[in-house]
């Protein structure tokens, strides 16, 4: 089982980082968006277009993105090591990110972190373990690099990983026949012509 943590003790150590020009063209844009001098307010987007350029956010990224931002670097670390969407060392080709949270934790969170942890080998699957992914609705709900796959269950979760694993996308959203986020069941208000 490989789960990803902040815990900094076995995260290799990367030398030098530095945007592409296609990176640091995105980043601009954004920082654009807002008024002169107030460029800090786009740091999360910012970190996020380094880690999706690095794969995850080594500490020289980081310090590049307080260059780039005009910040002090430690603003960046805090801001980094908050969110559960920095990934501080490297994971495997999907990030498993189980939500534990409450609801998804009544619908059978549980037996859908045991399919994740299994799947888990740091190459092919990384895991972790994350707060409410705001769908509740649909709990329980795992986010598989930028999709939510909602409404699992343990053979459902292991579905999915096996697709994922054969080179497939299985389609994200609801793993029942539910409807968006419409009741299990159907419809049950509107429902005339
Ligand atoms: S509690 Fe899991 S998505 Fe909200």
């Amino acid at each position: 089982m490989a789960m990803i943590t902040a815990d900094p003790k076995d995260v290799p150590q990367v030398a030098a980082f530095a945007f592409t020009p296609e990176s640091l063209a995105k980043a601009r844009e954004l920082m654009a968006q807002y008024p002169p001098g107030r460029q800090a307010s786009a740091v999360i987007g910012v970190l996020d277009i380094a880690q999706r350029q690095q794969g995850w956010l080594p500490r020289v990224a980081i310090n590049e993105v307080a260059k780039l931002l005009d910040m002090a670097p430690i603003r960046v670390y805090e801001i980094a090591t908050f969110y559960t969407m920095f990934q501080l060392k490297p994971r495997g080709k999907y990030l498993l990110q189980v939500c534990t949270t409450t609801p998804c934790w009544l619908r059978g969170s549980e037996a859908v972190m045991k399919a994740c942890q299994e799947a888990a080998d740091g190459t092919v699957f990384s895991v972790q373990e994350v707060e409410c992914l705001g769908a509740c609705v649909n709990a329980p709900v795992v986010q598989i690099n930028d999709d939510f796959y909602e409404d699992l269950d343990e053979a459902s979760t292991r579905n999915v990983l096996q697709a994922f694993k054969r080179g497939e996308t299985p389609k994200a959203g609801p793993q029942i026949a539910r409807q968006t986020s419409a009741p299990a069941g159907g419809p049950t208000t509107l429902k005339g012509e």
